[in-house]
């Protein structure tokens, strides 16, 4: 499997978790019927459909992605939702937009301008240049998660490695951090900036569709964490987390009987 391929696979997996998320963000966010918007960073389209869904069929949703092989299925997956006619999909970089000033009624990111590297205004003036004065530039971010109900000692260890902090980093400075969002809106000149948080939660009973994102985030989430770990904290991780050890089906009964886990998304929203 390609590097890509996996990376799809993993958006594909990670989607029943997020999609109740995103749904709620979208019914939040109010949408205007009509109204045509930029989903930046696309992916393999997954809220482009969503977002589509809400502007109705006299609105339209264009997803911008810089990997030609993500827009490929996204435009397969709109034909098989039938709304090919609603949403377009184009290759671009999100630092330097194909599109016009003004383009659009807004902007939407998820998981992908929130964790920009580098200075975050220049991408964010961007993304506010193609939207029309008074549209919304919306930006979703993952924060954290809760896999390991029972087990928050090891959680926070794991938590605490390069890769548990994801997608913050060590090093960072602190202003370059996504919770950071609010104020790199005001500094891009933004008008009415808001943040709220949203929660999804896993819990039983689970649905086989459930059960195998579980086991592709546990493998996702943690990687590489070995040598970041005492020997005690790796040898429970290994017995815990590992898709092909046993304790694995003890996290998933955890979460059929009795476990909560979360998802959680937070988003800004200003207005140009
Ligand atoms: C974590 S994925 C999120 C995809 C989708 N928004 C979702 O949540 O399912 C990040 C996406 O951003 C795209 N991306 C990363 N840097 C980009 C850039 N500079 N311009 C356009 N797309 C970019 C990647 O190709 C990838 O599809």
């Amino acid at each position: 499997m390609t590097g890509t391929d996996s990376y799809l696979q993993s958006l594909l997996l990670a989607n029943p978790l997020q999609e109740p998320v995103f749904r709620r963000v979208v019914r939040a966010l109010n949408l205007p019927p009509g109204s045509q918007g930029l989903d930046v960073g696309c992916g393999i389209g997954l809220q482009a459909l969503l977002l589509a869904e809400a502007v109705g069929p006299d609105g339209h949703v264009t997803g911008v992605d810089m990997s030609p092989e993500f827009l490929v299925y996204a435009r397969d997956l709109a034909e098989k939702a039938g709304i090919s006619e609603q949403v377009s999909f184009l290759e671009g970089d999100m630092n330097n937009l194909p599109f016009n000033d003004d383009a659009f009624d807004w902007v939407w990111s998820a998981n992908c301008a929130g964790y920009a590297p580098g200075e975050p205004l220049p991408l964010l003036k961007e993304l506010a240049r193609v939207v029309k004065p008074g549209g919304s530039v919306i930006i979703l971010a993952w924060s954290s998660q809760q896999l390991l109900p029972g087990y928050p000692v090891l959680e926070a260890h794991l938590n605490a490695t390069s890769s548990g902090i994801a997608p913050f980093a060590e090093g960072t400075a602190p202003e370059l951090h996504f919770p950071r969002m609010m104020g790199w809106f005001r500094r891009a000149g933004m008008e009415e900036v808001t943040a709220r948080t949203f929660a999804g939660d896993v819990c039983a009973p689970l649905s086989g569709e459930i059960r195998s994102t579980l086991i592709a985030l546990l493998e996702m989430r943690w990687v590489d964490v070995g040598a970041e770990l005492s020997e005690e904290d790796w040898a429970e991780y290994q017995q815990l987390c590992m898709p092909e050890s046993p304790g694995l089906l003890r996290v998933l009964h955890v979460f059929d009987v009795s476990g909560v886990g979360e998802w959680v998304n937070a988003f800004w929203w200003g207005i140009t």
